[in-house]
């Protein structure tokens, strides 16, 4: 038995959730500095991150053709690619559609990330320890949050602000696109030095490969049974495909669909608005500058500690649990959001202004949110993702569902600046519901995969 590997090989691959975090929190330092250089409305700005999450809904979709024709390796490499491209590309555009192109491109990379990432964990790991190294790849996701969020900060206090030269002739804003070429070279050099999936090579017939590989992630007992099993859950005389999705529920799989419910619950409970306006927010609700920055690097902080929370309890407490403590836990902090900006009297602008104990409150609430989050629906989606679906379907199915995922983010993100005129106790009132939803979603379908065998999913 050597955990020990299994636990280096999911690193590696967690690291393109790495890459999936920064891509997407990058531009929050930088978008000052472009709205400035490109002269860009905030309509044209807020098309180029909206276009970004679509780029990632076709990614997520090209995900599952790619890992399945051509391996899980082989699409971490394209995806390391397209983060290094868009790296490049984004940092030395010369014209906001050129930008806006680069960043597609970066959107796509992140939606291949976030499906090839829980797969491939999910088919290297033991049993035993999956939901912990599954969860690897939301740890992942909130520290390239917090990195991007640093490095953001760190190059423009050292430029002198975020418009200022800092380097080579290149504006500040430019290096914080430019910083992500470091990550996507160290996730594509490493990706060489990972098996390929055990799961995939048996499904292409390479069944010496997978018995080797097996012998080095399980140890040799057990493995011709482990072999036997996973090639019975693959029919090998076609490779899988998309048509395998198909089924009586609506043309797809039941079980697809509660994936599809798992990635849009867990978008639809708004936690990306405190992630993608959170500063806005703060700021709008009466809190400096300074401290609105301050208030979100708090925030992602919370969300990388409570990862840990999950760490410790999802192979022992399981999937499920954890789910219905996290929709309760956001539900009623959600709730009290709604409750305190609903209240609030309006400012100039229009917005809540949170005079006395209502601004403690708020900024409680939402850090406790961003916990109950992050202890559950966070990482325990990406888990679920990977490991609850059968072998045979399993990059096809978590294609749709993260594609779906995308779409429920790009939903929530570009709605969120109308709901917030139209009233952010409406908009929070909205997410309430979801989380509330979420709950009787997860006690009727979901099925606890805690310690269960891949092969023994869908039976
Ligand atoms: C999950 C979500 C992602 C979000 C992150 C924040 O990974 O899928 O959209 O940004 O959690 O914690």
């Amino acid at each position: 038995m050597s955990p020990g590997v299994a636990v280096l090989v999911a690193s590696v691959a967690a690291l393109g959730g790495l890459l999936f975090g920064y891509d997407t929190a990058v531009i929050n330092g930088a978008v000052g500095a472009i709205d400035d250089r490109f002269n860009a409305s905030s309509l044209a700005l807020g098309l180029t991150v909206s276009a970004a999450l679509i780029g990632s809904a076709v990614g997520a979709l090209l995900a599952g053709r790619l890992a399945d024709r051509y391996g899980r390796l082989h699409t971490m490499r394209v995806a390391a690619a397209l983060f290094l491209v868009s790296a490049v590309g984004s940092g030395l555009a010369w014209s906001l559609l050129t930008l806006a192109v680069f960043r597609v491109v970066g959107g796509v990379a992140v939606g291949i990330a976030s499906v090839i990432a829980p797969a491939y964990i999910a088919e290297i790991s033991p049993a035993r320890i999956r939901g912990r190294l599954g969860s690897l790849q939301q740890l992942a996701i909130v520290s390239g949050i917090f990195l991007a969020l640093l490095v953001d900060y760190a190059i423009a206090a050292a430029a002198g602000g975020s418009k200022a030269d800092f380097a080579l002739g290149l504006e500040a804003w430019r290096w914080m696109f430019l910083a992500m070429t470091v990550p996507a070279v160290v996730y594509g050099v490493l990706s060489l030095t990972i098996p390929e999936s055990p799961r995939h090579l048996v499904a292409k017939g390479r069944i010496e490969e997978a018995r080797a590989v097996l012998r080095r992630l399980l140890g040799e007992a057990g493995l011709d049974h482990k072999i036997a099993q996973i090639r019975e859950t693959l029919t090998l005389e076609r490779p899988p495909s998309m048509r395998d999705l198909h089924g009586p529920a609506l043309g797809l799989l039941p079980i697809v669909w509660v994936g599809i419910g798992l990635s849009v619950f867990q978008q639809f409970v708004g936690i990306n608005v405190i992630f993608y306006y959170s500063s806005v927010l703060w700021q709008a609700v009466g809190f400096s500058e300074g401290n609105a920055l301050l208030i979100t690097v708090i925030t992602s902080v919370v969300n990388i500690l409570t990862t840990l929370v999950a760490i410790a309890l999802i192979d022992r407490l399981g999937r499920r649990p954890l789910l219905l403590i996290g929709s309760a836990g956001m539900a009623v902090t959600l709730g009290i959001l709604s409750f305190v900006f609903a209240n609030a009297p309006l400012n100039a602008q229009g917005l809540p202004e949170l005079a006395g104990a209502a601004g403690p409150i708020a900024l409680l609430a939402a850090n406790v949110f961003v916990f109950a989050f992050g202890m559950s629906w966070g990482p325990v989606v990406w888990v679920l993702l990977g490991e609850t679906f059968p072998n045979r379907i399993r990059a096809a199915a978590l294609s749709v569902a993260a594609a779906a995922q995308w779409i429920a983010n790009w939903v929530v993100s570009t709605t969120f600046p109308s709901l917030k005129d139209a009233g952010l106790g409406l908009a929070y009132g909205i997410y309430t519901a979801a989380a509330v939803l979420s709950f009787f979603f997860v006690l009727k379908f979901v099925r606890e995969t805690k310690g269960r065998e891949l092969e023994e999913m869908g039976r």
